[in-house]
């Protein structure tokens, strides 16, 4: 069966600063095999895409290591509310980090959130990581800056239940959820060894999981992005695990497998993985791009079959079924038959 190019509006790909975890030959190989054509990448890398010349850096590095197509979001800071709105035509989105997560991006203090949101060109996207109270301040100020935001990895019942109720009011909120908290509640960590289940946000309860997937049918879900965190086993296993899960490689089959299980249907899972990610951050359509999958093959998840640097899977033995067996990008060929095509690196800057 054939499908658009999937993206992924929300990926770490730790290039520059962390590259044994990933890097861009690494990650958007993991993309590909992940039916993903487009990936846009979070800017809490080291250093931080916080001005121009990080982002001159970092779209320096990524040209011509590229698998696939990708966009950088920039990131809020309290010393470039003046200064990043300028960076709004060559950035995928502004992103803000109102709690707590792996780098030094939290933003002290409601005041420069206001600030970024007032100063940020309101047909520019806002992407928030906040959670709880935080979403409900994020809103709040959309509200009063008459602009839209797009929360990421909502995770709870209290927060997409505050999500649909500001889009009953009209508000132009959208939101994504990971599959892992589709697809896992804190009744797994046992089985996942500790440590390695550390993500943020954290794993829920089997009430926010139905929650999540009821806002999947009832269209308050706009996309669904894996937050593909990649650190190595090592670090994951240490004492102070740093949160995120790899992901890129894994969401494709476990959506297939939730359109066999009548959870959502094909279409909608097209809207959620393609096209509302591509409205919403303005992506031009990709032309002759497209993927194939086999519905009906099982397979099982071993991480040391993946492209990602970081070697390992919170989905590590679970049996899938539905795999890609094929990417053209603009009419090239880039993945076959379980191979990513090394030496075509044509993806290109969607900010270009
Ligand atoms: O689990 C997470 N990992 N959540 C985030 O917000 C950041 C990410 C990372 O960069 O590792
Ligand atoms: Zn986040
Ligand atoms: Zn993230």
């Amino acid at each position: 069966m054939r499908l658009p190019g999937l993206i992924d509006p929300h990926v770490h790909l730790r290039d520059p600063g962390h590259t044994y975890k990933e890097d861009w030959y690494s990650g958007t190989a993991s993309a590909l095999a992940g039916g993903y054509t487009c990936v846009l990448a979070m800017p809490n890398t080291s250093p931080p895409i916080t001005d121009s010349s990080s982002l001159e850096n970092i779209l320096e590095a990524a040209h011509g290591k590229v698998h696939c197509d990708y966009g950088i979001h920039v990131a809020g800071t309290s010393n470039n509310t003046s200064t990043v709105p300028a960076l709004s035509d060559k950035a995928s989105g502004l992103k803000l980090y109102l709690n707590d997560t792996f780098g030094d991006l939290r933003l002290d203090g409601l005041h420069i959130v206001n600030s970024h949101m007032s100063a940020w060109p309101d047909n520019r996207p806002v992407l928030c990581h906040a959670e709880t109270y935080m979403a409900a301040a994020v809103l709040m100020l959309a509200v009063l800056h008459r602009r839209s935001v797009h929360i990421c990895h909502v995770s709870r019942k209290e927060e997409i239940d505050l999500i649909r109720a500001a889009r009953e009011q009209g508000l132009a909120v959208t939101c994504e959820v990971t599959p892992h908290h589709l697809f896992m509640t804190k009744s797994d960590i046992d089985s996942i060894k500790e440590g390695r289940y550390m993500v943020s946000p954290r794993l829920n309860t089997i009430s926010d999981q139905n929650a999540l997937w009821q806002a999947i049918a009832d269209g308050v879900v706009d996309c669904i992005a894996t937050d593909h965190a990649p650190h190595t086993l090592l670090e994951k296993d240490s004492r102070n695990s740093p949160p995120g899960f790899p992901g890129l490689e894994t969401s494709l089959a476990l959506m297939l497998g939730a359109v066999r299980e009548g959870r959502l249907s094909m279409n909608r899972l097209i809207e959620l993985m393609c096209t509302n990610p591509a409205r919403i951050f303005g992506l031009a359509s990709q032309q002759e791009t497209w993927i194939e999958v086999d519905m009906h093959e099982k397979w099982e998840v071993k991480a040391s079959q993946f492209y990602s640097r970081c070697g390992w899977s919170p989905f590590e033995g679970w049996q899938l079924q539905g795999r890609l067996k094929k990417v053209v990008l603009r009419n090239k060929t880039v993945y076959d038959r379980g191979e990513v095509l090394q030496h075509i690196r044509s993806g290109k800057n969607v900010n270009q």
